[in-house]
């Protein structure tokens, strides 16, 4: 009797969790998928290189299609007419989260990026968008902490310089001191213990983001012996996480209120000063976390990603040397104003991000109410995976998707030329709060290396363009040999 109780509550729940298997056969138009297993859905398949298998299956099934993520149905949206129409024209219906099992555990909704769409999410949004933006704008504050930053990365590099080695950890702690300082207004050593455990802590929460979403997918599984390890680490590391940026609230210095504020945790006490309860404040710890780790993978991954395509073509580092050198010279450092002037270098910063584009299924995105998409029904609750990846790689809009070409972005005349199926910072209301922050950081980092070093393999080495995929795809480790220039 128990097994049979134990059977049909598991059918039930089966038939509960599943928002497509209720409406199979009342009429609605669902999107085809691939055949998926009892209980494990298509996640066998999705294992290793879901960006590849999905790309792969819309060939088959097209631009919007179904699979089943364990007991959860998820509909996974590529092609640009397609992401538009959802991320743009409908996206009142297509800009909430996931509402994930980790996520309301540790508390991260109460931050920004996985925050539903909702009145939350949009004051967190719109100040934090005002925020950087006073950054960027007319200050220069911004341009001031890469710039510093930058300075730093290259004097280390010095000290490396003729060997070969692994850049990894040096330029995460770099990107990720551009964040401290902006968000907490301060950046720190690079052997600082308190800075080297928080880096700690975002470089093993990345390691063990795939294992972790296994407990998204089926919650149950934290009681089991075997991976309750697991779970158990994830939820202290993130909890060690958010008491790290408690003290660095409770650490900040405000001194004298300053006309414009100068860094996030500033700006977030002047707003509740000026307006009282305009802003959530059990948020601020979270969004810090958010903005540090947003801008930390990202940004270091299309780097290092971006050294392995120049060491491997000479041809191209070599062109976006002489560029530099007949724009900017040696004397000085770049700066954000020469950009214009510099469609090569750009061109080559373009094409880094399309031909491993970081964040190749974007973050997951959640419908809000039953709505349609290329005139099929989508339920609400239904969670919406978006594949950058394919559009980049899309071979109806790009010659030789699989080959590094920069030029591919430049006109007859040597202009800068985008092209519209090009999108790794998403589009609509959830795009990618620091896009011109990351531009800026891509440019300045970029410029500032090549300017003073040549980057080449070590002999011998087999460079692998394989990804690591969480929720960024990030290059497998590699060495490289930076040559001080002549
Ligand atoms: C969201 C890409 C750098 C902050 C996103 C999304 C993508 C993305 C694809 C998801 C958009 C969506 O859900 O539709 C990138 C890339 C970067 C980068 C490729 C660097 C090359 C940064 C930096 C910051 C940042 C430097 C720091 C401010 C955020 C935030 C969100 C986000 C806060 C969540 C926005 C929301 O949910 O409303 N980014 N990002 N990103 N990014 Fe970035």
């Amino acid at each position: 009797t128990a097994l049979l109780i134990a059977a049909v509550a598991f059918l039930v729940s089966l038939a509960l969790f599943s928002r497509f298997r209720g409406r199979r056969g009342r009429g609605a138009n669902l999107p085809p998928g691939p055949p998926a297993w009892p209980v494990l859905g298509n996640l066998p398949s999705l294992a290793r290189n879901p960006h590849l298998q999905l790309t792969a299956w819309r060939g088959t099934y097209g631009d919007v299609f179904s699979v089943k993520m364990g007991l959860q149905d998820a509909v996974v949206v590529s092609g640009k007419d397609a992401i538009r129409e959802a991320l743009v024209k409908k996206a009142e219906h297509f800009s909430s989260r996931p509402d994930l099992f980790l996520m309301r555990r540790n508390k991260q909704q109460n931050g920004l990026v996985m925050s539903p769409y909702g009145d939350r999410w949009k004051i967190l949004r719109r100040f934090s968008m005002s925020t950087l933006r006073s950054f960027g704008m007319g200050t220069g504050i911004l341009e001031e902490k890469i710039d510093t930053e930058c300075r730093h990365f290259c004097t280390e590099l010095e000290t490396k310089s003729g060997e070969p080695f692994d850049f990894t950890h040096l330029l995460h702690n770099a990107v990720s001191n551009i964040m401290c300082s902006m968000a907490l207004g301060k950046r720190f050593e690079y052997g600082d213990p308190l800075f080297l455990r928080l880096m700690e802590i975002s470089e093993r929460g990345v390691e063990l983001f795939v294992t972790a979403h296994v407990f998204n997918i089926y919650p149950v599984l934290r009681f089991f012996p075997v991976v309750r390890k697991q779970y158990k680490e994830w939820m202290d590391l993130s909890e060690e996480s958010i008491e790290c940026f408690m003290n660095f609230i409770a650490q900040h210095e405000d001194g004298e209120r300053q006309e414009k504020a100068r860094d996030v945790i500033e700006a977030f006490r002047a707003k509740l000063e000026d307006d009282p309860g305009s802003l959530p404040d059990d948020s601020l710890p979270h969004l810090l976390g958010d903005l540090f780790v947003a801008g930390m993978e990202t940004t270091a991954n299309t780097l290092r990603w971006g050294l392995l395509y120049l060491a491997t073509h000479p041809d191209v580092q070599a062109k976006v040397q002489a560029e530099l050198d007949r724009v900017v010279g040696r004397e000085r450092p770049p700066a954000v104003s020469d950009k214009p002037d510099l469609p090569y270098t750009e061109a080559t910063i373009l094409e880094f991000q399309r031909v491993r584009t970081v964040v190749p299924l974007n973050l997951p995105h959640c419908t809000t109410a039953d709505t349609t998409l290329l005139g099929y029904d989508i339920p609400a609750g239904t969670d919406v995976l978006v594949n950058l990846w394919s559009l980049h790689m899309d071979p109806a809009h790009w010659d030789n998707p699989d080959t590094f070409d920069p030029s591919r972005f430049l006109d007859d005349n040597g202009q800068l030329q985008l092209n519209d199926s090009f999108m790794p910072f998403s589009t609509g209301r959830r795009v990618c709060l620091g896009e011109q922050l990351a531009k800026m950081e891509l440019f300045l980092f970029l410029t500032n290396m090549l300017q003073r070093f040549t980057f080449t393999l070590p002999e011998g080495a087999r460079p692998n363009f394989d990804g690591i995929l969480g929720v960024t795809l990030r290059p497998q480790p590699y060495e490289l040999i930076a040559t001080r220039r002549e």
